[in-house]
Parts: structure tokens; sequence; C-alpha cells
């Protein structure tokens, strides 16, 4: 298993990460449990500004906060001078409550509702990306309602096909975000836009899916945008000058992984975007702007879990069942993604056996984390180790089988803290309402 940040092995053999002994912080909150390693989110985030703010002229960062949103992860954000890329009222609310400054907000979405918009006006973000002729209408009435004029861009289909999961594929013509450049509705929608008295039309916005390794990909995408934004311009007689190319930037799970750094994907697109504009003979945009999600959290999360039984039969498949699952990570089931695992409490055991790790959910194959992985011989009460769990994991979890979502706790130089707390029984039935007439 790859380390990723503070991660070390200890004098008791035992993962630590942050300085502190996970097996240790699984006898002190529990398990499962969520680690995130707060010196590589710091070090993830300031690559990233480095790459994009300080060198490219007008660069802007904005973390996907859908990648994993809390309180205590947004503060880091804002300390770290990164901006916030919002998706809804609920991702909004926790920036706003983490103290995010809404000029920095941009805010994104294919279905924003009309309360959603008023609240994301009435704060005052930054931008707002609109998707379809529908939210260019509603978007005016209420900016105008509420008296305001916010900057906007729209989101584009560039039609650009990412090596990715398909499921994660979002800039091909047939998505259901943006619109067209080659349908002519893009085109329609932005001159429908420069002509609305109740918004700022500043540019445009694409995203072409996520966990992307290749920076050619990138520089196709920014070619493509480049092209577009000249072109538009020009015909429409407006002058566009924000580019955003959202994130996408991919991560290493396993071996088969690939990423480009920060820099390597900055300059990439750097190069694609000044190529382009100089053959338009049109100013590089004023904000050039970035939506990293999983490049920035994703390899800052490792879920530990608890053994609870070992077990098959000669020549049947062997599983370990551990205390999580598709809960708190749907990945595999929903992408086939891959992970790698190591057992916490005995880091230097070598592999003798091959088995897959189970979840404890009433699913057969789609509660499967790992397959037929190579691991020392577990036991029950061995505490496995799943790196790289830090984007789209607690973001996505559930409550299936009303099973509580662990906790979550941030380390850092032998200290941790817990930034989500676990949820309970109380928790679980929260909402749930007895009508009288079943109580008679
Ligand atoms: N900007 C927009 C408009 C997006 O839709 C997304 C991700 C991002 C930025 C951030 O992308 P990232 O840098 O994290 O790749 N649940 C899937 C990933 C879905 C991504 C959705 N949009 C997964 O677990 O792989």
């Amino acid at each position: 298993m790859r380390f990723h940040g503070t991660m070390t092995v200890n004098g008791q053999d035992h993962l630590s990460i942050g300085g502190c002994d996970t097996v240790d912080l699984i006898r002190e909150f529990g398990s499962p449990l969520h680690i995130m390693d707060e010196d590589l989110f710091r070090q993830n985030c300031r690559e990233y500004h480095k790459a994009f703010i300080e060198e490219i002229p007008g660069g802007e960062v904005a973390y996907a906060c859908k990648a994993f949103c809390c309180q205590a992860i947004l503060r880091i954000v804002c300390q770290e001078d990164l901006g916030i890329d919002v998706v809804s009222g609920g991702e909004l609310y926790t920036a706003l409550r983490a103290g995010a400054d809404p000029s920095r907000i941009d805010f994104n979405g294919n279905n924003k509702t009309v309360e959603e918009i008023r609240y994301a006006l009435e704060n005052a973000v930054g931008r707002i990306i609109v998707d379809n002729f529908t939210e260019i209408e509603t978007l005016d009435q209420i900016a105008g309602s509420l008296g305001v004029r916010p900057k906007v861009l729209l989101r584009i289909q560039p039609g650009v096909a990412a090596h990715t999961h398909q499921y994660t594929q979002t800039g091909i013509l047939d998505s259901k975000f943006g619109l067209g450049i080659s349908s002519g509705q893009a085109g329609d929608a932005l001159r429908i836009m420069a002509g609305k008295q109740n918004m700022e039309l500043t540019g445009i916005h694409c995203h072409i899916g996520s966990q992307i390794h290749e920076k050619e990909t990138f520089a196709q995408t920014a070619q493509i945008m480049a092209a577009f934004m000249a072109g538009v311009s020009k015909d429409g007689g407006f002058q566009l000058t924000e580019l955003n190319l959202g994130g996408g930037f991919g991560i290493q799970y396993t071996d088969a992984d690939h990423p480009d750094t920060p820099e390597g994907y900055a300059q990439t697109i750097l190069q694609a975007l000044k190529e382009v504009f100089e053959q338009y003979a049109f100013p590089m945009p004023r904000r050039i702007s970035v939506e990293p999600g999983r490049a920035i959290v994703g390899s800052t999360g490792t879920t530990l879990y608890t053994v609870g039984s070992v077990k098959g039969a000669p020549q049947t498949r062997r599983y370990v069942t551990i205390d999580g699952g598709m809960t708190d990570n749907p990945r595999p089931a929903l992408y086939q993604a891959k992970y790698e695992m190591c057992l916490a409490n005995k880091m230097s055991a070598p592999d003798e056996m091959t088995a897959s790790l189970a979840g404890r959910c009433c699913e057969e194959s789609s509660d499967v984390l790992i397959w037929d992985v190579p691991m020392p011989l577990a036991e029950p009460g061995d505490i496995v180790a799943v790196p790289s769990t830090g984007a789209y994991h607690y973001a996505m979890s559930s409550n299936y089988n009303r099973v509580g979502r662990p906790a979550i706790v941030l380390v850092s130089k032998g200290k941790a803290h817990v930034i989500v707390k676990r949820e309970d029984y109380a928790d679980i039935t929260r909402n749930d309402l007895i009508p009288a007439h079943l109580l008679a």
C-alpha cells in the first residue's frame, strides 16, 4: 500500500497518521473511523494555490466542496486562501457558517431551486454558473426583485470525452450539464444573458469529468473553450473576460493511476490558452478559475475499519468482513473504483492470503470494497486501513440498513480532533415521526 502525507509505521508496528497511532484512534473514537490528514490537506491546498493562483495571472482556485464538506475543512480552505465551489443551499450554508468570503464562492448546479438562487443572491456569492435557458430567466427575475446584479458564467459542453468512468464524464455533448457549442445553444444563451439587465455576464465555465489524469485532455478543453470564448465575444458584440475550467484532476488510488502534478496541469492549461488567444488576437481572460475537489481532499482521507470475521471454505473465495462498507464508501458499487488496504495493527506482517474485503450491509457484490487482495493473515479485531478515501466518501455516504455514519477525526502533529461526530441511534431516528393514530 502506498503511503500518503504523514503516514508512517510507528514503534508498535502500527500505521500512524498525523503523528497519531491509528489503533489508538480506533480505541479512543470508535470504529469505523474516517481520518483526515490536516498537514497533507494544507499541502494540497498550497500546491494548487501556487500552481494556479500564484503562477497564472488572474488565476483562482475554488475548492469543489461536493468532494468533502464540513465546517472545519472549509475553514482550512479559507485559511489557505482558496475560494469554494458550492452546488446546493446546504453546501453554501456550510461555507458561510465556516466563515467563507461570499465573493469567493462560485455557485454551480444544473437545477438550482428558486430558494437556493435567492439564498445565494442575498448572500452576495461571487459568481453564479448558469446551466440552462430556464435558469437565465429565473435568475434574472430573482436578481431584479432583490435589486442585485450578480456576475454570471454559462456552463458549456465543450464536447470532450475524458478518459474516466462513463458515469463521471460530464463534458460530452450528451450531458445533463450545460449547453452545447456545436448545437448553437451556448451562443444563443450567452446572447440572451448579455442582454439581461439583472446580471453581469462575465464568462464561460465547463467541467469535463472527474479522476482524469491526462493533461492533454485539459489542454484540448482549454483550447476549445478559448476558441469559443474569443469567437462568441466577437460575434455577439460583448467581451467575455472570465474562464472557469472546472475540476477533474485525478489522484493515485492504485498503481494503475498516473496523475500529473498541479504545476503540470496548470502550465499545460496556461500554454494552451495563450496559443489560442494569441491566434484569435483576443486578450487573456482576466480571471482563469479551476475547481478541484478530489485532487485537494482525496489523498488526505483514510478509513479505518475493524475486522469482524474471516471466512471461506476450501475452493471458495475468502472474505474478510469489516464494520463498514457501501454505506461509507459507495464508490466500488457505483464506479467499480479500486483501492489498496493494509492491516494497520500489523504493518510489517507479510502477505499470506488473498481475500475480499466485504462490508456489513445486506447486499452481495455491491458491498465488497476490494476484491481478491493479498494481505497478512487477518483475524477478528484487526484494524483495516483503506487510504485515499477523502473525496466522495463521506460526502456520498448513506444510512442504508440504518447504519450510522462514522466520525471524522482531523489529525496533525500527534493531536486528534473530531470534526464530524459519529451518528448514533438517536441521529438515525431523528426525523422519524409516528402519527397519533399509530400510537393509540
Ligand atoms: N466542478 C464541477 C462543476 C463539478 O461537477 C465537479 C465534480 C467538480 C468541479 C470537482 O471535480 P473533481 O476535481 O473532484 O474531480 N462522485 C464521483 C465524482 C463526481 C464528480 C462530480 N462533479 C466519484 O466519486 O468519482
